[in-house]
């Protein structure tokens, strides 16, 4: 792979999809593997991405202890930001239900705290995801809840935004935050960013009233 640039090189009609919402437990990673997996399904080629420290998404997709790993989403956000070669494949692991990710683990948090001080800081996943939109139809990414750099990173390199939402009272009012940072990320750094679906109502109880918006 060449050094990875802003330069626009897609070839497939790919679609990058950031499952976000700052409000923990709602359903992101599960929505992550599940659409992913359901997607290689339909013949669809598929990259998951983990942004999220937890590393969640990467102990589902079978590494137990995401912190043991020598590779992951930091190495290759810390390549980008240095401008050096990201090789073909790097940090790519493979599940064997037929898709590729990328796993992260606990230096991501160190990664978030250093991305402040750095030029261009949001858009640096979006520098990468360019790259790798030439090899896959879709890349789901798996955020962490917050709304920190890396999250809106996500949401600069994304087409859309998935939100799960729980159906209850604080969690569809803390949408509020959510919905300002997409407004502002679609202001300012990414005009094509759209919100894919509306809220996807995903945890709710027998019996719960709710309206998807
Ligand atoms: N549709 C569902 N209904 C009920 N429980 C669910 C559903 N989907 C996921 N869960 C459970 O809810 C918990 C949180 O799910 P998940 O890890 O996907 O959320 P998350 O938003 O990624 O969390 P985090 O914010 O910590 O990353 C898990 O224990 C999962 O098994
Ligand atoms: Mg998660």
């Amino acid at each position: 792979m060449s050094r990875v640039s802003e330069k626009q090189k897609t070839v497939k009609n790919s679609k990058v999809i950031a499952i976000s919402n700052q409000k923990g437990g709602v359903g992101k990673t599960t929505t992550c593997v599940n659409l992913g997996i359901g997607l290689v399904r339909a013949g669809k080629k598929v990259l998951l991405v983990e942004a999220d420290a937890q590393g969640s998404l990467t102990v589902s997709l079978g590494i137990p202890e995401p912190d043991k790993l020598d590779v992951t989403l930091v190495n290759i956000l810390e390549k980008v930001i240095n401008d050096e070669e990201v090789e073909p494949g790097e940090s790519i692991l493979h599940h064997e239900e037929g898709i590729d990710f990328i796993p992260a683990n606990i230096e991501l948090a160190g990664l978030e705290t250093a991305l402040v001080n750095i030029m261009s800081r949001e858009t640096v996943m979006r520098q990468f995801l360019q790259e790798m939109r030439q090899q896959y139809d879709y890349i789901l990414i798996d955020c962490m809840p917050s709304l920190g750099m890396i999250t809106i990173n996500a949401l600069v390199a994304a087409d859309y935004v998935l939100v799960p939402v729980e159906a209850a009272y604080l969690p569809v009012k803390g949408l509020q935050q959510l919905i300002k940072t997409i407004g502002n990320i679609h202001r300012k750094l990414n005009p094509s960013l759209e919100i894919l679906i509306g809220f996807w109502v995903f945890i709710c109880q027998p019996g719960d009233q709710y309206l998807i918006v």
